[in-house]
Protein backbone atom coordinates (compact mmCIF):
# COMPACT_ATOMS: atom_id res chain seq x y z
CA UNK A 1 0.00 0.00 0.00
CA UNK A 2 2.85 2.29 0.70
CA UNK A 3 4.25 1.50 -2.38
CA UNK A 4 1.57 4.19 -4.44
CA UNK A 5 2.77 7.11 -2.67
CA UNK A 6 6.29 5.74 -3.41
CA UNK A 7 5.34 5.59 -6.64
CA UNK A 8 3.72 9.26 -6.99
CA UNK A 9 6.88 10.76 -4.95
CA UNK A 10 8.98 9.10 -7.72
CA UNK A 11 6.91 11.13 -9.78
CA UNK A 12 8.12 14.26 -8.16
CA UNK A 13 11.73 13.54 -8.34
CA UNK A 14 12.47 14.64 -11.85
CA UNK A 15 12.10 17.98 -13.11
CA UNK A 16 9.71 16.95 -16.27
CA UNK A 17 7.79 14.56 -13.95
CA UNK A 18 6.85 17.27 -11.64
CA UNK A 19 6.04 19.63 -14.67
CA UNK A 20 3.87 17.25 -15.41
CA UNK A 21 1.86 16.27 -11.59
CA UNK A 22 1.90 19.99 -11.52
CA UNK A 23 -0.33 19.90 -14.99
CA UNK A 24 -2.12 16.83 -13.88
CA UNK A 25 -3.01 18.42 -10.62
CA UNK A 26 -4.33 21.76 -12.14
CA UNK A 27 -6.47 20.02 -14.61
CA UNK A 28 -7.74 17.99 -11.38
CA UNK A 29 -8.17 21.64 -9.74
CA UNK A 30 -10.43 22.81 -12.78
CA UNK A 31 -12.46 19.96 -12.95
CA UNK A 32 -13.44 20.45 -9.22
CA UNK A 33 -13.71 24.02 -9.87
CA UNK A 34 -15.92 23.86 -13.03
CA UNK A 35 -17.25 20.59 -12.65
CA UNK A 36 -20.66 20.69 -14.66
CA UNK A 37 -18.34 22.12 -17.47
CA UNK A 38 -15.43 19.58 -16.82
CA UNK A 39 -17.91 16.35 -16.44
CA UNK A 40 -19.41 17.21 -19.63
CA UNK A 41 -16.19 17.38 -21.80
CA UNK A 42 -15.43 13.99 -22.50
CA UNK A 43 -12.21 15.27 -24.24
CA UNK A 44 -11.16 17.21 -20.87
CA UNK A 45 -11.51 13.83 -19.43
CA UNK A 46 -9.56 12.26 -21.78
CA UNK A 47 -6.82 14.82 -21.82
CA UNK A 48 -6.83 14.59 -17.78
CA UNK A 49 -6.51 10.77 -18.00
CA UNK A 50 -3.94 10.55 -20.12
CA UNK A 51 -1.91 13.32 -18.86
CA UNK A 52 -2.21 11.69 -15.39
CA UNK A 53 -1.53 8.46 -16.62
CA UNK A 54 1.77 9.54 -17.81
CA UNK A 55 2.57 10.51 -14.18
CA UNK A 56 2.24 7.52 -12.77
CA UNK A 57 3.40 5.28 -15.73
CA UNK A 58 6.55 7.35 -15.95
CA UNK A 59 7.47 6.54 -12.61
CA UNK A 60 6.98 2.63 -13.19
CA UNK A 61 7.05 0.31 -11.06
CA UNK A 62 8.73 0.25 -7.84
CA UNK A 63 9.42 -3.61 -7.52
CA UNK A 64 8.16 -6.56 -9.34
CA UNK A 65 5.88 -7.46 -6.38
CA UNK A 66 4.12 -4.15 -6.58
CA UNK A 67 2.25 -5.18 -8.89
CA UNK A 68 -1.19 -5.27 -7.30
CA UNK A 69 -0.43 -1.42 -6.49
CA UNK A 70 0.58 -1.27 -9.87
CA UNK A 71 -2.54 -2.12 -11.13
CA UNK A 72 -4.84 -0.23 -8.53
CA UNK A 73 -2.76 2.82 -9.86
CA UNK A 74 -3.92 2.48 -13.17
CA UNK A 75 -7.23 1.53 -13.32
CA UNK A 76 -7.25 4.60 -10.64
CA UNK A 77 -5.58 7.05 -12.79
CA UNK A 78 -5.32 5.71 -16.45
CA UNK A 79 -8.82 3.97 -16.56
CA UNK A 80 -9.53 -0.24 -16.73
CA UNK A 81 -9.70 0.17 -20.40
CA UNK A 82 -9.84 2.72 -23.52
CA UNK A 83 -13.64 3.13 -23.04
CA UNK A 84 -13.56 3.68 -19.32
CA UNK A 85 -11.94 7.20 -18.42
CA UNK A 86 -10.10 6.96 -15.02
CA UNK A 87 -11.58 6.92 -11.46
CA UNK A 88 -9.75 10.33 -10.63
CA UNK A 89 -11.21 11.90 -13.83
CA UNK A 90 -14.23 11.88 -10.94
CA UNK A 91 -13.11 11.19 -7.88
CA UNK A 92 -9.79 13.28 -8.21
CA UNK A 93 -6.01 12.04 -8.18
CA UNK A 94 -5.71 12.65 -4.91
CA UNK A 95 -9.59 10.66 -4.07
CA UNK A 96 -10.85 14.02 -2.85
CA UNK A 97 -13.84 13.94 -4.83
CA UNK A 98 -16.23 16.52 -6.14
CA UNK A 99 -18.32 17.36 -2.47
CA UNK A 100 -20.46 20.42 -4.65
CA UNK A 101 -21.57 17.86 -7.03
CA UNK A 102 -21.94 14.66 -4.56
CA UNK A 103 -18.74 12.53 -6.07
CA UNK A 104 -18.07 11.38 -2.67
CA UNK A 105 -14.07 11.56 -1.55
CA UNK A 106 -12.31 8.40 -0.97
CA UNK A 107 -9.43 8.79 0.14
CA UNK A 108 -10.00 8.13 4.25
CA UNK A 109 -12.56 5.25 3.45
CA UNK A 110 -11.40 1.94 4.59
CA UNK A 111 -9.87 -0.14 1.63
CA UNK A 112 -12.80 -3.14 2.38
CA UNK A 113 -15.29 -0.82 2.68
CA UNK A 114 -14.13 0.70 -1.02
CA UNK A 115 -14.27 -2.77 -2.28
CA UNK A 116 -16.98 -3.97 -0.81
CA UNK A 117 -19.04 -0.87 -2.49
CA UNK A 118 -17.51 -1.76 -5.44
CA UNK A 119 -18.70 -4.87 -5.06
CA UNK A 120 -22.07 -3.81 -4.66
CA UNK A 121 -22.27 -1.92 -7.41
CA UNK A 122 -20.59 -4.82 -9.72
CA UNK A 123 -23.59 -6.63 -8.46
CA UNK A 124 -26.48 -4.45 -8.73
CA UNK A 125 -27.17 -4.48 -4.86
CA UNK A 126 -26.18 -0.90 -5.19
CA UNK A 127 -27.47 1.25 -7.97
CA UNK A 128 -25.77 4.32 -9.70
CA UNK A 129 -26.27 5.28 -13.28
CA UNK A 130 -23.32 7.29 -13.19
CA UNK A 131 -21.23 4.70 -11.08
CA UNK A 132 -22.36 1.39 -11.84
CA UNK A 133 -20.82 0.64 -15.38
CA UNK A 134 -17.38 1.88 -13.90
CA UNK A 135 -17.11 -1.08 -11.18
CA UNK A 136 -19.22 -3.93 -13.87
CA UNK A 137 -15.71 -3.42 -15.73
CA UNK A 138 -13.77 -4.13 -12.94
CA UNK A 139 -12.62 -7.79 -11.94
CA UNK A 140 -12.75 -8.47 -7.91
CA UNK A 141 -9.18 -8.24 -7.75
CA UNK A 142 -9.09 -5.02 -9.72
CA UNK A 143 -11.57 -4.07 -7.26
CA UNK A 144 -9.22 -4.93 -4.51
CA UNK A 145 -6.35 -3.37 -6.16
CA UNK A 146 -7.80 0.03 -6.72
CA UNK A 147 -9.72 0.17 -3.19
CA UNK A 148 -6.33 -0.56 -1.91
CA UNK A 149 -4.90 2.59 -4.02
CA UNK A 150 -7.64 5.31 -3.10
CA UNK A 151 -7.55 3.59 0.92
CA UNK A 152 -3.93 4.32 1.24
CA UNK A 153 -3.57 7.88 -0.11
CA UNK A 154 -3.06 10.48 2.11
CA UNK A 155 -6.37 12.65 3.39
CA UNK A 156 -6.75 15.65 1.28
CA UNK A 157 -7.65 18.65 3.60
CA UNK A 158 -11.05 19.70 2.51
CA UNK A 159 -11.71 21.81 -0.58
CA UNK A 160 -14.11 24.24 0.34
CA UNK A 161 -15.30 26.20 3.86
CA UNK A 162 -18.43 24.29 4.40
CA UNK A 163 -20.88 27.76 4.18
CA UNK A 164 -23.72 27.02 6.31
CA UNK A 165 -25.90 29.21 8.80
CA UNK A 166 -24.82 28.82 12.16
CA UNK A 167 -27.98 27.60 13.49
CA UNK A 168 -28.10 24.77 10.74
CA UNK A 169 -24.63 23.50 11.64
CA UNK A 170 -25.76 23.39 15.68
CA UNK A 171 -29.15 21.22 14.90
CA UNK A 172 -26.61 19.01 13.25
CA UNK A 173 -23.86 18.80 16.05
CA UNK A 174 -26.76 18.28 18.35
CA UNK A 175 -28.10 15.09 16.28
CA UNK A 176 -24.75 13.93 15.46
CA UNK A 177 -23.32 13.79 18.81
CA UNK A 178 -25.91 13.29 20.89
CA UNK A 179 -29.22 11.97 18.69
CA UNK A 180 -32.75 12.52 19.73
CA UNK A 181 -34.47 10.72 22.83
CA UNK A 182 -37.78 12.19 21.68
CA UNK A 183 -37.34 10.47 18.19
CA UNK A 184 -35.10 7.46 20.29
CA UNK A 185 -32.42 8.63 17.51
CA UNK A 186 -29.21 6.93 18.04
CA UNK A 187 -26.33 9.37 18.08
CA UNK A 188 -24.42 9.17 14.53
CA UNK A 189 -21.07 8.78 16.46
CA UNK A 190 -22.18 5.07 18.28
CA UNK A 191 -20.93 4.03 14.82
CA UNK A 192 -19.15 6.15 12.71
CA UNK A 193 -16.94 7.17 16.02
CA UNK A 194 -16.42 10.10 17.74
CA UNK A 195 -15.16 12.85 15.28
CA UNK A 196 -17.26 11.06 12.45
CA UNK A 197 -13.93 9.34 11.09
CA UNK A 198 -15.64 5.85 11.26
CA UNK A 199 -14.70 2.35 12.57
CA UNK A 200 -12.71 -0.01 10.47
CA UNK A 201 -14.52 -1.81 7.60
CA UNK A 202 -18.00 -1.34 9.77
CA UNK A 203 -19.02 1.99 9.31
CA UNK A 204 -17.67 4.84 6.59
CA UNK A 205 -15.82 8.15 7.55
CA UNK A 206 -17.98 10.91 7.46
CA UNK A 207 -16.07 13.67 8.65
CA UNK A 208 -15.09 15.96 5.48
CA UNK A 209 -17.11 13.74 3.15
CA UNK A 210 -19.45 15.99 0.70
CA UNK A 211 -22.30 17.19 1.85
CA UNK A 212 -24.57 16.85 -1.21
CA UNK A 213 -23.67 13.44 -1.55
CA UNK A 214 -24.33 12.63 2.49
CA UNK A 215 -27.74 14.46 2.06
CA UNK A 216 -28.41 12.43 -1.35
CA UNK A 217 -27.40 8.91 0.57
CA UNK A 218 -30.14 9.60 3.77
CA UNK A 219 -32.67 10.66 1.58
CA UNK A 220 -32.38 7.66 -0.21
CA UNK A 221 -32.43 5.49 2.39
CA UNK A 222 -35.06 7.30 4.01
CA UNK A 223 -37.46 6.80 0.92
CA UNK A 224 -37.02 3.15 1.83
CA UNK A 225 -34.18 1.82 -0.76
CA UNK A 226 -31.37 0.11 1.42
CA UNK A 227 -29.06 0.76 -1.20
CA UNK A 228 -26.82 -2.08 -0.34
CA UNK A 229 -27.18 -5.38 1.92
CA UNK A 230 -26.15 -3.50 4.88
CA UNK A 231 -27.96 -0.55 4.63
CA UNK A 232 -30.61 -1.79 6.32
CA UNK A 233 -28.75 -0.04 9.92
CA UNK A 234 -28.95 3.39 7.91
CA UNK A 235 -32.23 2.36 6.56
CA UNK A 236 -33.60 2.66 10.75
CA UNK A 237 -31.60 6.05 11.58
CA UNK A 238 -32.89 7.91 8.24
CA UNK A 239 -36.38 6.67 9.08
CA UNK A 240 -36.07 9.39 11.67
CA UNK A 241 -34.89 12.27 10.30
CA UNK A 242 -36.77 15.29 8.92
CA UNK A 243 -35.34 16.97 5.44
CA UNK A 244 -34.24 20.34 7.44
CA UNK A 245 -32.26 17.37 9.87
CA UNK A 246 -30.71 15.80 6.69
CA UNK A 247 -29.66 19.01 5.49
CA UNK A 248 -28.24 19.64 8.75
CA UNK A 249 -26.37 16.70 9.80
CA UNK A 250 -24.51 16.78 5.93
CA UNK A 251 -23.34 20.38 6.65
CA UNK A 252 -22.09 19.47 10.10
CA UNK A 253 -20.15 15.89 9.08
CA UNK A 254 -18.97 17.96 6.08
CA UNK A 255 -17.64 20.38 8.28
CA UNK A 256 -15.95 18.28 10.23
CA UNK A 257 -11.95 17.80 10.09
CA UNK A 258 -11.87 14.72 7.80
CA UNK A 259 -8.28 13.89 10.33
CA UNK A 260 -8.52 15.20 13.37
CA UNK A 261 -5.28 14.60 14.92
CA UNK A 262 -3.28 14.88 11.81
CA UNK A 263 -1.84 11.53 10.75
CA UNK A 264 -4.38 9.03 10.80
CA UNK A 265 -4.68 6.91 7.81
CA UNK A 266 -7.84 5.04 6.18
CA UNK A 267 -5.43 2.17 5.51
CA UNK A 268 -4.61 1.10 8.85
CA UNK A 269 -6.20 -1.99 9.85
C1 LIG B 1 -18.11 9.60 -14.18
C2 LIG B 1 -17.83 9.80 -12.78
C3 LIG B 1 -17.29 8.65 -11.97
C4 LIG B 1 -16.25 7.79 -12.28
C5 LIG B 1 -15.38 7.79 -13.53
C6 LIG B 1 -16.10 6.92 -11.15
N1 LIG B 1 -17.02 7.23 -10.17
FE1 LIG B 1 -17.16 6.35 -8.33
N2 LIG B 1 -18.82 7.48 -7.92
C7 LIG B 1 -19.35 8.43 -8.76
C8 LIG B 1 -20.60 8.91 -8.17
C9 LIG B 1 -21.52 9.96 -8.77
C10 LIG B 1 -20.76 8.22 -6.95
C11 LIG B 1 -21.95 8.34 -5.96
C12 LIG B 1 -22.87 7.17 -6.22
C13 LIG B 1 -24.10 7.12 -5.34
O1 LIG B 1 -24.66 8.18 -5.02
O2 LIG B 1 -24.50 6.01 -4.96
C14 LIG B 1 -19.63 7.34 -6.82
C15 LIG B 1 -19.42 6.51 -5.73
C16 LIG B 1 -18.31 5.70 -5.55
C17 LIG B 1 -18.04 4.89 -4.38
C18 LIG B 1 -18.89 4.80 -3.12
C19 LIG B 1 -18.25 5.64 -2.04
C20 LIG B 1 -18.94 5.54 -0.69
O3 LIG B 1 -18.59 6.34 0.18
O4 LIG B 1 -19.80 4.67 -0.50
C21 LIG B 1 -16.87 4.23 -4.61
C22 LIG B 1 -16.16 3.26 -3.66
C23 LIG B 1 -16.39 4.63 -5.93
N3 LIG B 1 -17.29 5.53 -6.47
C24 LIG B 1 -15.22 4.18 -6.51
C25 LIG B 1 -14.86 4.43 -7.85
C26 LIG B 1 -13.76 3.77 -8.52
C27 LIG B 1 -12.79 2.79 -7.87
C28 LIG B 1 -13.77 4.22 -9.81
C29 LIG B 1 -12.88 3.78 -10.96
C30 LIG B 1 -12.90 2.35 -11.26
C31 LIG B 1 -14.85 5.19 -9.94
N4 LIG B 1 -15.50 5.27 -8.73
C32 LIG B 1 -15.17 5.90 -11.08
C33 LIG B 1 -18.82 8.87 -9.96
C34 LIG B 1 -17.77 8.27 -10.64
C1 LIG C 1 -26.28 1.54 14.28
C2 LIG C 1 -25.11 2.02 13.62
C3 LIG C 1 -25.19 3.32 12.82
C4 LIG C 1 -25.61 4.55 13.28
C5 LIG C 1 -26.15 4.92 14.64
C6 LIG C 1 -25.41 5.47 12.16
N1 LIG C 1 -24.87 4.81 11.09
FE1 LIG C 1 -24.47 5.62 9.27
N2 LIG C 1 -23.80 3.83 8.60
C7 LIG C 1 -23.81 2.66 9.32
C8 LIG C 1 -23.35 1.56 8.49
C9 LIG C 1 -23.21 0.11 8.88
C10 LIG C 1 -23.04 2.13 7.22
C11 LIG C 1 -22.56 1.41 5.95
C12 LIG C 1 -23.84 1.09 5.20
C13 LIG C 1 -23.68 0.47 3.87
O1 LIG C 1 -22.66 -0.12 3.55
O2 LIG C 1 -24.67 0.61 3.11
C14 LIG C 1 -23.34 3.56 7.34
C15 LIG C 1 -23.20 4.45 6.29
C16 LIG C 1 -23.52 5.80 6.35
C17 LIG C 1 -23.40 6.72 5.26
C18 LIG C 1 -22.84 6.44 3.88
C19 LIG C 1 -21.47 7.05 3.75
C20 LIG C 1 -20.81 6.73 2.45
O3 LIG C 1 -19.59 6.97 2.36
O4 LIG C 1 -21.48 6.25 1.54
C21 LIG C 1 -23.87 7.93 5.70
C22 LIG C 1 -23.97 9.22 4.91
C23 LIG C 1 -24.26 7.76 7.08
N3 LIG C 1 -24.05 6.43 7.44
C24 LIG C 1 -24.73 8.78 7.89
C25 LIG C 1 -25.11 8.61 9.23
C26 LIG C 1 -25.63 9.68 10.05
C27 LIG C 1 -25.78 11.13 9.61
C28 LIG C 1 -25.94 9.12 11.26
C29 LIG C 1 -26.59 9.78 12.45
C30 LIG C 1 -27.88 10.43 12.22
C31 LIG C 1 -25.59 7.71 11.18
N4 LIG C 1 -25.08 7.44 9.94
C32 LIG C 1 -25.75 6.81 12.22
C33 LIG C 1 -24.19 2.50 10.64
C34 LIG C 1 -24.72 3.50 11.45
Amino acid sequence: MNTVRIIRMDAVQSPAHSRMMMRCEAMDRLARNRPQRALRTGRFIVMRSLLCAFVIQAAGPARADDKAATIGATIAVQGASRDRPACAACHGVDGAGQPDVGIPRLAGLHASYIADQLGYFASGKRRNPIMSPYAEALTPDQRRAVADYFAGLPIPAPVDAVSAPPAQLERGRALFQRGDAQTKLIACTQCHGPNGVGVGSFTPRLAGQSGPYIADQLHRWRDGDPRDPRGSYMQAIAARLSSDDIEALAAYAASLDPKPGGSQRSADR
